[in-house]
Parts: structure tokens; C-alpha cells; sequence
């Protein structure tokens, strides 16, 4: 699985969508170190607040069938309907639940397109996240 296929799948993520309410779409791409890949689409809220992100979409879909381990992320944003616009990065909760399951190293792809993308990873966008370790 490369980068390329990966930022493809969160595109295809990306058209469930559900999002009536900001009409702004994401697609997550996680894939596990056992090769599984889980994808999610944000979800969105009449009541706004439970809206749930596509990147923990992803994430309850992998950790509730059995993933835990896991070795690259994709997302992808824009508007709904449109393409290529932004470059989008998870939201501080997304952050803190990728540092419960995912090393520090793990790069994450914040994609405009198969080509056009950003990468850094989780530690760079969560810096001395407190996670799992710190309670043991
Ligand atoms: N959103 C995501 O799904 N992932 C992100 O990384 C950023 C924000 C969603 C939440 C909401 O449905 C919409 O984008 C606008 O904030």
C-alpha cells in the first residue's frame, strides 16, 4: 500500500460524507500494520456537537475490528463537491485519539491530490501528547 493508494481511498471515503450541516467533506484512510485499511467519512449532527470526524470514523472502525497497530494516515478535505482546495489537518481531538493507538512517528498525509500533499507526523502535530505511557 503506497501513499498514492492510500490519499485515493480517503478520497473515495470522502464521498460518504455526511455533512448538512458545514458542507465541508473529509475522507480518513488508516492503515494497519496487518495491511488492513480502514477508511471514514465525517458525520455529522443536528445538534452539532456530536459531529464525529472522518480521521475517528477511521480510527472506531480499525480499533473495533481488532486493528491496534498502525503505520500511515491519509485525509483529505474541501468543500462538498469540490476538490484540491485545502490542505486539511486533523482537529486536536483527532490528534489525541490517533496518539492513543499510533506512534509518534507515525507520518500523517494531508493530501490535495495523489501528488500534492503534506506530510508530517502525529509528534509533529501533537508535541509531547500525553498518551498511553504517561499513566503507566
Ligand atoms: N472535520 C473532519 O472530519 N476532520 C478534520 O480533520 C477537520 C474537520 C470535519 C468536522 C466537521 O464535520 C467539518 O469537518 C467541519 O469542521
Amino acid at each position: 500500500m503506497d501513499k498514492k493508494e492510500l490519499i485515493r481511498l480517503a478520497f473515495e471515503a470522502r464521498e460518504k460524507a455526511y455533512v448538512p450541516y458545514s458542507h465541508f467533506s473529509v475522507g480518513a484512510a488508516l492503515l494497519a500494520k496487518d495491511g488492513r485499511v480502514f477508511t471514514g467519512c465525517n458525520i455529522e449532527s443536528a445538534s452539532y456537537t456530536p459531529t464525529q470526524c472522518a480521521e475517528r470514523t477511521a480510527l472506531g472502525k480499525a480499533v473495533s475490528e481488532g486493528a491496534r497497530e498502525f503505520s500511515m494516515l491519509a485525509v483529505v478535505g474541501a468543500k462538498q463537491g469540490e476538490r484540491n482546495t485545502l490542505v486539511t489537518s486533523p482537529c486536536g481531538v483527532c490528534r489525541q485519539m490517533l496518539y492513543e493507538f499510533c506512534s509518534p512517528h507515525m507520518p500523517i498525509i494531508m493530501a490535495k491530490s495523489e501528488d500534492d500533499y503534506v506530510e508530517m507526523t502525529l509528534g509533529q502535530l501533537l508535541p509531547l501528547g500525553f498518551g498511553p505511557l504517561n499513566l503507566q
